[in-house]
């Protein structure tokens, strides 16, 4: 069942994904070598709370953390660890959700750690120009297909993979809820889109093998081949007006 926002919903929306925005901004400024996982982990939880809201990913399936920091060859839902430290060259993702008056944010963005190669901060660019691909896509009478279609296209058009074993998805009262949004697929297929609908839009793109594995923690998932993954999402919610993203930064 797909749960369509009323405009009441879709403010307390705005507000968590302007948290969700904020949150990268203060991030942003702490990524640099030397930093480890749970010093980000740590600022972004102070950071949501004073905001009045809640991380949305505490918890949730019993996940350890406030964010998620994936470095490097780990795709998404890395674990922060104290034990983990940035160091020069390193790329890391960083998924950040905020719930604010019961109604969730989420969003993901990939940062280079001091100076990375011109392949690397191509993957980056392309993993975020993939989804602005598929934001295209968005607006009402089109079908989750088309998102996933022009994500894909983009992303192999340039060279690279995209995950299939992970997918985007409604968020709202609910992290997760109807429907799944992949990053592949036919265009024309799958639910149609209608104003109101709020969904995570989240390309996750390797360099190599789109094969990914999940590390005996039971959360990381890294790239099969070991090569490097980038990770970009937003929260939309889709209107006669065109797409909005909430989580804006
Ligand atoms: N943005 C991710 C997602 O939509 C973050 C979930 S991490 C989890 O799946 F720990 F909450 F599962
Ligand atoms: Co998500």
């Amino acid at each position: 069942m797909i749960r369509v926002k009323s405009e009441h919903e879709i403010e307390k929306m705005r507000t968590a994904g302007r948290i969700v925005a904020e949150t990268f901004e203060v991030l942003k400024e702490a990524i640099q070598p030397g930093v480890t996982t749970k010093e980000l982990n740590d600022l972004a939880d102070r950071f949501i709370k004073k905001n009045k809201a809640t991380c949305s990913f505490y918890h949730y399936s019993g996940y350890p953390g406030s964010i998620c920091t994936s470095v490097n060859d780990q795709v998404v839902h890395g674990i922060p660890s104290r034990k983990t430290v940035l160091k020069d060259g390193d790329i890391i993702s960083l998924d950040i959700g905020a719930c604010y008056e019961g109604y969730h944010g989420d969003a993901a963005r990939t940062y280079a750690v001091g100076k990375i190669s011109d392949e690397t901060q191509k993957l980056i660019d392309v993993t975020r120009q993939s989804f602005f691909q598929g934001l295209i896509e968005a607006v009402p009478g089109n079908r989750i297909g088309d998102i996933a279609h022009a994500v894909q296209s983009y992303v192999e058009f340039n060279g690279f993979s995209v995950v299939r074993a992970l997918v985007g998805h409604g968020v709202g009262a609910d992290l997760h809820e109807s429907p799944e949004v992949p990053n592949f697929g036919n265009p024309g297929r799958g639910v149609r889109l209608v104003s109101g609908m709020t969904i995570a839009i989240e390309p996750m793109v390797n360099m190599g093998t789109y094969h990914v594995n999940t590390l005996s923690d039971g959360w990381t998932v890294i790239t099969a081949d070991g090569k490097l993954s980038a990770h970009y999402e937003n929260t939309v919610v889709v209107t006669g007006n065109g797409p909005e993203i909430l989580t804006k930064c």
